[in-house]
Formats: structure tokens, sequence, C-alpha cells
């Protein structure tokens, strides 16, 4: 298996879990991290939040004290000083490998704030932002963030000489514009012309999985790939990436293991999550497990209305007392 090395980065494989909010909390993380994910982050912590002594933001940084894997920890905020003051209480409230700096995301909460993706095409309040940041710092910084703007305007190439003269560790970029947001095709050849344009390590980003990733790697050359909705429900994807990176044939993904994983994510999100807490995050994540399978919209149906942990494993319990050995199909 090769890993990702780099001046300041080590990581056992190339195979990293990317942030997203409402789903990547301890639980998800410990379970890609089992199913031997490189590297998992954190969901995005709000600067401000952690500033005005959010409660809910310190039990979100609180639960890293929990996590085993490697772990990145990102936060996004667009004042540059209160950037600086939650860096502080970062590193005396939360444990962490690594610090990534949200410069991607694109909802409009966030770039009303002129933060994430809002500095993509602000080079000069970058550098001050970005270089202040990595002073504060003591872990090494990250940056997750875009092509450009638009796909008119790409910025990435003269935004990696930023990153470079302010000393980051690497760069995920996500092969879409601000504009873009999801839709429309990822830019992977500018992440190769990205790469070839720097020596930071750069993980590549957008619509990855098991049927594209070796593709990707080998186009790009990227030192990595960041992979977000693909793993929803599918944990297990990081071991069959391992796999097929070294061509051994595939464990089949069937009803009965997803089932496990499943009353396993819960378990873990027990130790950290209240049943209101749990059932409202089980409520979306829940039937991404039976994506892929004939029978998800009837259980679907069944776990729609649950509101606590004992009523997911009662009933998830008796599914795999019933469940068959069905394969989930990917590319769905
Ligand atoms: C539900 C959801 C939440 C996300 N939350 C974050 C986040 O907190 N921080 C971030 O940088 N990107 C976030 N993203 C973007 C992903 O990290 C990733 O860049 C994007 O989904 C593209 O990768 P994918 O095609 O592998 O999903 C989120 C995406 C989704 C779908």
């Amino acid at each position: 298996m090769l890993p990702l090395k780099a001046k300041n980065v080590s990581l056992k494989n190339r195979y990293v879990l990317a942030p997203m909010a409402g789903y990547t909390d301890f639980s998800y993380r410990k379970m890609c991290g089992e199913y031997g994910a490189g590297l998992v982050y954190t969901e995005m912590i709000s600067a401000n939040a952690l500033c005005y002594n959010s409660k809910e933001t310190f039990k979100m940084i609180n639960e890293t004290y929990k996590d085993t894997d490697k772990l990145c920890l990102q936060l996004f905020g667009g004042d540059v000083e209160i950037m600086v003051k939650a860096i502080k209480i970062l590193e005396e409230n939360s444990k962490y490998d690594f610090l990534d700096i949200n410069l991607g995301c694109s909802v409009n909460k966030v770039l009303k704030q002129h933060a994430g993706a809002y500095f993509v095409d602000k080079k000069d309040e970058l550098e001050n932002y970005i270089t202040s940041i990595v002073k504060a710092s003591s872990k090494p910084v990250f940056v997750k963030t875009r092509i450009g703007p638009n796909d008119d305007h790409i910025t990435i190439y003269e935004n990696l000489k930023i990153f470079e003269k302010a000393n980051v560790s690497l760069v995920a970029i996500h092969a879409r514009s601000r504009k873009a947001l999801y839709s429309g095709q990822p830019h992977y050849d500018i992440i190769k012309r990205a790469k070839d344009s720097t020596y930071l390590p750069i993980l590549a980003n957008g619509n990855i999985g098991v049927n594209n990733f070796e593709d990707v790697l080998n186009y790009t050359n990227a030192d990595g790939v960041m992979i977000g909705r693909e793993t929803l429900g599918y944990p297990k994807i990081f071991k069959d990436l391992i796999d097929l990176e070294e061509k051994r044939e595939l464990t089949p993904t069937t009803l009965k293991n997803q089932i496990q994983d499943l009353i396993r994510h819960i378990n873990y999100m027990s130790q950290t999550k209240t049943d209101y807490e749990l059932s409202n995050i089980m409520r979306s994540i829940a039937c991404c497990y039976f994506k892929g399978f004939s029978d998800a919209k009837k259980i679907r149906m069944k776990l729609i209305s649950l509101t606590s942990k004992e009523q997911y494993l009662s009933v998830l319990n008796e599914l795999l007392s019933n469940a068959c050995d069905e394969q989930r199909r990917n590319n769905i």
C-alpha cells in the first residue's frame, strides 16, 4: 500500500475521508478509520462559534479526544483575528494531527461571512489570512479549496503560490468552481496542471469512488484522493480501495455486512450523542447503508420514524436475523 509522505505529513495510504457537515462526526470517522482510511476529517468547525463559547461547537471539538486515527480538524471563518483566537482554543480543547482551513465551502451562509470559497479570488486578503493562520498553528496547516470562482476564471495556480509562501503543508482541491457548487463534471485536468505547478502534496476531490480512483490518481498525479459522498453508508469503501490497489479480490459488501456496520456506527454515535441527536442524524445517514439493495425502500420506511438508539437496534437486529447475502450494487 503506497503511503502519502511529504515534508511534515505522513499518512499510511492515499485515501482520505472528506469533511462533511452533519456526517463526519466521531462515529463516522471511527467507522472509516477502522476500514483503513489514511486520514479522516472533522465536520467544519466555526471559528466564530468557538470564540462565542458555543456549547454545541465545543462538544464537536471535544469529541476529538476519542479519535484514534489520523485526524484533520477543519476550521472556517472570515476574520483572521478570530481564526487565530479559535486556533488557540482548539489547541487547548481538542486533539488532532493537522488543521485544515476551509477555503472551499460555497454555501451562502459561509460566503456571507467572507469565509470558505469567498477567498478563491481574493488574492491579497488570502495571503494575509493564510500566513497568519499558519503562524498561529502549532500543527501543520492544510487547505481545502476549489479551482476558482467560476469556470472562466481559474485561480488555483496563483493561490498555490500563496500557499507555498505561507508554508501550508497540503492542499485538497475540489475540482469545481465556487459557482458550480456540486454540479457539472469535475475538472481533473486542472488538478493535473495544479499538481505539476507545485511542490505541495495535493489531494484530488470531486466525484471520486471505487470505479475511478485509480484513473484519477494516474491522470492527475495527485498524492491522494479525498472522498466524500461515495463513502456515505459505505465506510467499507476504504478497505475496497486498498484491496483494489493491492490487486486483491474485493470482499463482498452484503446486506448483512451493511446492517452490522450500521449497528456499529449507531453504537459509536451513542457514545457522544443523545437519543434525540442520534435519531436526527440517523434520519439522513441510515438509509444510505441500503442504497444498491433491492429492499432499500422497504427498509427506509421501517427506519424513518425511529427516535432512539434502542429502537434502531431492535429494528436492525430483526432485519439482520432475516438478511440475505445480496451484494451492494455500485454506481447507483
Ligand atoms: C453533506 C455534505 C457536507 C459537506 N460539508 C463540508 C464541510 O464541512 N467542509 C468542507 O470543506 N466540505 C464539505 N463538503 C464538501 C465535501 O468535502 C467534498 O468536497 C464534496 O462533496 C465533493 O466530493 P465528493 O464528490 O467526493 O462528495 C460537504 C459535502 C456534503 C455532500
